[in-house]
């Protein structure tokens, strides 16, 4: 069907949901909860959007193929094996598991030649017209478009959240993660890269992986495009966001007077601000299976199976040579074997909950597991993560300044977007800016930043009051109770805030196997703010905020702090250190960049899981490559570093196979 007849459909159907129909969201908490690995039931009551994007993603029954099994599919990309093909072949020159940012570019990179086959597994469903909005990333976190994990429960942090428990969505898709994010487009600073090659990781300083962001690239962003450090032919496009709100331009006025210079914020020289790049085309999102997989569907080389879900890579325990993967498709069980390699690349979670599973772990953890070891390596013993405040919220005089929800949803709205891809429905989440700073807590000797700042058209008073979806609370799984205590007075007002980003967390986690078996959602600790340099930090970004908001440019919108009281922080003074501390332990959220489960590291490094090839120390054939290998935080969100690992990897790959 083409486009344009999906897009009658698609307002058919929006016009049958009648505005009448709107009512509150609860949480129904009677599901048996705590200590286990279900989900706590979301309850959305009839709200358009939220019901269109819940059913276009369908149900979570078993592991089916779904062949227009359900009403959305028709507005579903597809992949399927090619013609005459039941089940994937028995052998294969490599096994590619999880299609996302990484998985996604190594496959198609491998497949260039026509000699080589390789098998593409993924969990997840091929993405559909409704995850290309930007404006609708936040939607997506209740749906089978992501892994509903949840941390650990942990004392301190995420108070303000349904059953106190920290939510880590991660992408479920052909596309993986970069399905749902929110597009932001970052590298990382070059003394992070070279640091990492300097701890002994051989052709990872900034120079040689800048090579790699390059070749991807295919940046559109008003002249920038033609720095030395940028390219303009790529694959995956990385622009401007179109519509932005006034607001983006007080953040970057108000950081100029305090000493920040609007740059290219990916530009190795130096720290600023600047309008945010995203990997969008025309408002359009790219995710990494748009971008790489899509254009190369036909190559008979590449069999791509989605909702296939992965349990075991078999490993000989006489050679530790990997030669397969056990998989589940359709509630039955496959097995295929590799010529050449098993590449796991089924992200920070899932990759080491795989390779523990397979064998691969701490010795005693899989032991108590049940689970026969046939290398002991720390595998998920060191995470690192970025975690936020996002409700510094702050109030503007000014009406009709800031993004809202209510304001666009309309059909019209969705027409517009697919014609002209320029409305409000291409922003990405409502992210304008991003800025890095470096607080007076930081010690870093070099011009290394310890926060970014993430200007937002709005905050979580924009995702459309009592009648709206409440999207972006829900995307937290900010209690109700909570949110009406500390903003019910001001919900659906206009309002501005910036999300500060924890660059480099004192504070390790770490994540283990829940129990054997594979459809079990491992455990997982993030050991947040337990090093109380990271509380510090926090409070001097929060602190900057508000010299930012104190300069003319945003005094002209009348912005002001509103005064949050949230039900365990109301016997301290607002606004002290000792009220931001609480705040912050309350609405703690992450910005889902979880690293170095399976960190990379020279043979000398007791913490490493593979070697600076990516290769799983002990084990023949088996690579990890994803954002998993990242070995220390860097100042980056993780879609650009996890396809610049996938291009290194492909490259790395090749050369060892001498393939061309
Ligand atoms: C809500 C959200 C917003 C984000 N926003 C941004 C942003 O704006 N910018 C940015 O740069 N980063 C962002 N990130 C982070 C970024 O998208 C991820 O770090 C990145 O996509 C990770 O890439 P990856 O290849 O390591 O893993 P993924 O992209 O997560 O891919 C792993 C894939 O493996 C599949 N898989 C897992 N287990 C199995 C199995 N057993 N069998 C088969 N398949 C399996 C998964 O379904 C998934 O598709 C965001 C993340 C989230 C969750
Ligand atoms: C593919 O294999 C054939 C036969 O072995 C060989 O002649 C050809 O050069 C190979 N092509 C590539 C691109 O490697
Ligand atoms: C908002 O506040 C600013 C600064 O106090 C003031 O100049 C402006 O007129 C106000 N705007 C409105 C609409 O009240």
């Amino acid at each position: 069907m083409s486009n344009y007849n999906c897009l009658w459909m698609l307002i058919f159907i929006i016009g049958t949901f009648s505005r009448e129909n709107l009512a509150n969201y609860e949480y129904d908490n009677s599901a048996p909860f705590a200590g286990s690995s279900r989900n706590p039931k979301l309850v959305w009551n009839y709200h358009p959007i939220i019901d269109l994007v819940s059913q276009t993603s369908g149900k979570t029954n078993g592991y089916k193929e779904t062949k227009n099994d359900d009403f959305f599919a028709f507005l579903r990309d597809y992949y399927y094996l090619p013609d005459g093909l039941k089940t994937p072949l028995p052998e294969y020159d490599f096994i590619i598991i999880g299609a996302g940012s990484a998985g996604s570019v190594l496959a198609s990179r491998l497949t260039e030649n026509k000699n080589v086959t390789v098998l593409l597994i993924e969990a997840g469903k091929p993405e559909m017209l409704l995850t290309d909005i930007p404006a609708l990333a936040p939607y997506f976190q209740s749906t089978d478009y992501t892994w509903q994990y949840y941390m650990e429960p942990q004392p301190g942090v995420c108070m303000g959240m349904l059953n106190e428990r920290c939510f880590w969505p991660r992408g479920k898709a052909v596309g993986g993660t970069s399905v749902v994010n929110y597009m932001i487009y970052t590298r990382g600073r070059p003394q992070e890269w070279d640091r990492i090659a300097a701890d002994g990781n051989y052709g990872w300083s900034y120079n040689e992986v800048l090579k790699y962001y390059i070749k991807s690239e295919k940046a559109n962003l008003d002249g920038f495009e033609k720095n030395p450090y940028r390219n303009r032919d790529g694959e995956m496009p990385v622009e401007f966001v179109p519509k932005r709100t006034r607001l983006v331009n007080a953040f970057l006025e108000a950081g100029k007077l305090l000493g920040h210079p609007t740059v290219d914020y990916n530009a190795p020289e130096k720290l600023g601000f600047g309008y945010v790049q995203a990997t969008i085309n025309k408002g359009h999102r790219q995710s990494a299976a748009k971008v790489f997989l899509h254009p190369h569907k036909r190559r008979s080389n590449l069999h791509i199976m989605p909702e296939t879900r992965a349990t075991k890579i078999l490993i000989d325990p006489q050679t530790n040579n990997a030669y397969g993967v056990t998989f589940t498709r359709n509630g039955i069980k496959h097995t295929s074997h590799v010529r050449k390699e098993v590449l796991l690349s089924a992200g920070p979670i899932a990759s080491p909950q795989l390779l523990m599973l397979s064998g691969v772990g701490p010795k005693n953890h899989l032991t108590s597991k049940n689970i026969r070891v046939i290398k002991d390596l720390p595998v998920g013993k060191t995470l690192y993560d970025h975690i936020t405040f996002p409700t510094l919220v702050f109030t503007l005089n000014t009406t009709r300044v800031s993004f809202n929800e209510a304001r666009v949803m309309g059909i019209r709205y969705i027409f517009d977007w697919l014609r002209d891809g320029d409305n409000d429905l291409s922003s990405p989440g409502g992210v304008e800016g991003i800025g890095y700073i470096k607080t007076p807590v930081s010690d870093d000797p070099e011009p290394v930043p310890d926060i970014e700042l993430i200007s937002i058209g709005g905050s979580i008073l924009s995702d459309g009051g009592p009648k709206g979806s409440k999207a972006v609370r829900q995307g937290i799984r900010l209690s109700n109770k909570v949110f009406q205590e500390a903003f019910g007075a001001v919900d659906n007002t206009d309002s501005w805030t910036s999300l500060p980003m924890l660059l480099h967390p004192k504070s390790v986690g770490y994540v283990e196997l829940r129990d054997n078996n594979p459809f079990s959602h491992p455990r997982m600790y993030g050991n947040y703010l337990t090093d109380p340099k990271d509380v510090a930090t926090f409070i001097a970004a929060i602190r900057h905020i508000q010299e930012l908001v104190a300069t003319e440019p945003f005094q002209k919108f009348g912005t002001k702090l509103h005064n949050a009281q949230y039900p365990k922080c109301k016997r301290l003074k607002f606004n002290s250190d000792e009220y931001w501390e609480c705040a912050i332990r309350t609405v703690t959220a992450t910005l889902h960049h979880q690293i170095a489960t399976c960190r990379m590291g020279p043979a000398s490094d007791h913490r490493a899981i593979v070697d600076p090839e990516l290769r799983v120390y002990g084990i023949k054939n088996l690579r990890v490559i994803d954002s998993s290998v990242i070995p220390r935080t860097i100042s980056a969100h993780t879609h650009a570093p996890a396809v610049m690992i996938g291009e290194k990897g492909a490259d790395m790959i090749k050369r060892t196979w001498n393939m061309r």
